[in-house]
């Protein structure tokens, strides 16, 4: 019996120790509706309930094209025109100055009205914790470009739809449509038996 228990011990914390935390990568738009509506019904309220157990990497980047004029200059183009580039490029500083804020703060932008207008993304810093002047300045030295472009080189060649759902670093059809619309689901089934997950399991 005590060796069927230490057995049973030994397999579980071999199970948890190999899955947490799970990591989650999205590739999205900051004006893409299909993006919004999975970072705000999904990822989010599921970050706010197992935080620990997600290691959540955000890529603003999806469709978006990088381009080499002959002035040295980059031309950026995004699938929902300028403001979509300038809400993405907002967001990669938010990210890369506090990754832990930047997750209320990505979900407060995408929520809001307007997730590349100034007046709604400033009351999203002051909400986060994090600096809106420091953001904007961030985009208006080109630092945001810098880390448009860096976003544009994580992101996969082979992403055409936005939000893509990548787990643990291999991308899964299957688990792409389920993360979609179960979040929650979905990631206890590959996370097994967090105790925050029992009734999903
Ligand atoms: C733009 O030029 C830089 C170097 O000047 C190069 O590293 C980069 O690959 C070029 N990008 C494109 C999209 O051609
Ligand atoms: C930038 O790229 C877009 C789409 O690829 C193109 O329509 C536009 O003319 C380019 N702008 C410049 C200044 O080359
Ligand atoms: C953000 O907070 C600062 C001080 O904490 C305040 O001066 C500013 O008006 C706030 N901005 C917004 C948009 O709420
Ligand atoms: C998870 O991401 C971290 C970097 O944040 C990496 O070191 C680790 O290998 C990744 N694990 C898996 C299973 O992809
Ligand atoms: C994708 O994930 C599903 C659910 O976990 C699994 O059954 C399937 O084998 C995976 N597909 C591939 C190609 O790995």
């Amino acid at each position: 019996m005590q060796l069927v228990i230490l057995l049973f011990a030994v397999v579980s914390f071999g199970i948890s120790a190999k899955a947490v935390p799970l990591n989650v990568s999205v590739y999205y738009e900051s004006l893409c509706p299909d993006s919004i509506k999975f970072i705000t019904t999904q990822l989010y309220p599921t970050y706010q309930l197992i935080p620990s157990e997600l290691n959540i990497q955000l890529v603003p980047f999806g469709n978006a094209k990088i381009a080499n004029l002959s002035d040295g200059t980059l031309n950026l183009t995004c699938q929902h025109g300028p403001d979509e580039c300038y809400g993405n490029e907002i967001q990669a500083c938010a990210i890369f100055f506090d990754l832990k804020d930047s997750i209320d703060f990505v979900n407060c932008a995408m929520a809001s009205d307007d997730p590349s207008g100034d007046t709604f993304l400033s009351q999203c810093a002051n909400s986060s914790d994090m600096s809106w002047i420091r953001i904007k300045q961030c985009v208006d030295s080109g630092l945001g470009d810098d880390l448009f472009v860096q976003n544009g080189n994580l992101t996969p060649d082979f992403i055409n739809y936005v939000p893509t759902i990548i787990f643990n670093g291999v991308y899964n059809d299957t688990l792409q449509e389920q993360g979609e619309k179960e979040f929650l689901k979905t990631v206890c089934v590959l996370l097994g038996q967090e105790p925050n997950c029992a009734s999903y399991l």
